[in-house]
């Protein structure tokens, strides 16, 4: 039921393959790709060669994270490196549906993230069309930040709207993601969950990793 998405922005970049696959031998569902272009957050990370350099070694689903203005121009890219799932801020994609047209064109699943402070209600017509929805549990730009508890009754009313339209779309939480805060946004109707430093700043990462799912699925 609930999948566990680690994030490599936490992990040590000098040995990227590694911590990729001690994350995936301790139980990963997904991994987290946190993408950011100085622009849209301000902060500067990994662009479409990280993820094809990834790409070999591991059997997970690459879940790639778009911070970056004009996404548009770099789905292409990031679709032939190996992206199993790309999301879009709905805040950087003025012609969303567009973009989720592209996204699902290179046999990609698309999915729309939503900052702390932007409603539901946002994206409530273009529900048909994606396979994700990403809720930010913290501004987007870093790693290591503290969770907004205000954002979980977003999480309850999206899941009230899928459960009534029948959909198959999967909800995905970001930012300051432990044992302690999985427990309301589980409860809310979450399964995909996102954690950097949780696991990542632990010397056990298989314990942490197993830690915050066993207690996400109670
Ligand atoms: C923040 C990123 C997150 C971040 C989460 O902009 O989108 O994915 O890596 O890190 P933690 O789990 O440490 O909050
Ligand atoms: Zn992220």
């Amino acid at each position: 039921m609930i999948k566990i998405a680690p994030s490599i922005l936490a992990a040590d970049f000098s040995k990227l393959g590694e911590e990729v696959r001690e994350v995936e031998l301790a139980g990963a569902d997904w991994i987290h790709i946190d993408v950011m272009d100085g622009h849209f957050v301000p902060n500067i990370t990994m662009g479409a060669i990280v993820v094809d350099a990834l790409r070999p070694l591991t059997n997970l689903p690459l879940d790639v994270h778009l911070m970056i203005a004009n996404p548009d121009q770099y789905i292409e890219d990031f679709a032939n490196a190996g992206a199993d799932y790309i999301t879009v801020h709905v805040e950087a994609a003025p012609h969303l549906h567009r973009t989720i047209q592209l996204i699902r064109s290179f046999g990609v699943k698309p999915g729309v993230v939503l900052n702390p402070h932007t409603p539901v209600e946002s994206i409530q017509h273009i529900l048909e069309d994606i396979d994700l929805v990403l809720f930010m549990t913290v501004n987007p730009g870093f790693g290591g930040q503290k969770f907004i508890h205000s954002v979980v009754p977003k999480i309850e009313q999206l899941s009230r709207i899928i459960d009534e339209k029948g959909l198959d779309i999967e909800i995905q939480v970001d930012g300051g993601i432990n044992e302690e805060t999985i427990v309301p946004c589980a409860k809310a109707g979450a399964n995909v969950f996102v954690a950097g430093s949780a696991i990542y700043s632990q010397k056990d990462r298989a314990a942490a990793l197993q830690g915050i799912k066993q207690v996400g699925e109670e």
